[in-house]
């Protein structure tokens, strides 16, 4: 069984990025399982905190779970035509110390997401985490797109996604990067 997890970058109780990534981990083939992620509780990082005090403990317990998992789902709001903050903080606190990176997030595969209420389907903010990704190691997921316009017509009142166009999109967006994790574990052993 292999493990994907999936990290929303929205800490509004609302987030149609939190709804995606559920959305998305309900698509999972038969042969993975999946743990949806939250950045709650991640203070704004500041090195001398590291330093007196070490790794918060939601950061510690982010590590853990994603050093224990073959491929992570990234969806990611877009605030002002690129990542938003709260998302950059929580992945730079996971990028500490960078000793620990090998364990945590260098090589794991990653696939990128997004909603919107607008038109733009979070595309620049993916484009902004590329560089990112790369600064990390990361393997990004390339063999298809989730971008997400006009989030708001596709949810009902629970979140849930209703709109089966776009619900067809998201289980071959998860299907193609299943099967990019699968192929990356055979390689990595
Ligand atoms: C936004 N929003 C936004 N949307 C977009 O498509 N492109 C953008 O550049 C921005 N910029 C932006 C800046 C700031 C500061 C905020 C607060 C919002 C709107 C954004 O997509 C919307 O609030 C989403 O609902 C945020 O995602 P969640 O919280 O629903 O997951």
């Amino acid at each position: 069984m292999l493990k994907i997890t999936a990290l929303s970058g929205s800490l509004r109780k609302r987030s149609y990025n939190t709804a995606l990534a559920r959305a998305a981990l309900a698509e999972l083939p038969g042969g993975f399982q999946g743990e949806l992620l939250t950045i709650a509780g991640i203070p704004v990082y500041n090195g001398d905190l590291e330093s007196m005090e070490g790794l918060p403990t939601a950061v510690t317990a982010l590590k853990q779970t994603l050093a224990a998992s073959s491929g992570l789902l990234l969806a990611t709001p877009e605030y002002n035509n690129s990542m938003p903050g709260p998302l950059k903080n929580a992945i730079d606190w996971l990028s500490r110390p960078s000793s620990d990176t090998g364990k945590v997030l260098d090589g794991l595969p990653v696939g990128l997401l997004g909603a919107t209420p607008g038109r733009g389907g979070t595309r620049l903010s993916q484009a902004a985490w590329l560089q990112v990704l790369r600064a990390l190691g990361m393997r990004p997921f390339f063999g298809k797109r989730l971008e997400v316009s006009g989030a708001g017509d596709l949810f009902d009142d629970d979140l849930k996604l209703t709109d089966e166009e776009t619900r067809k999109r998201v289980g071959a967006f998860v299907t193609a990067f299943a099967a990019f994790v699968k192929e990356s574990a055979r390689r990595t052993g």
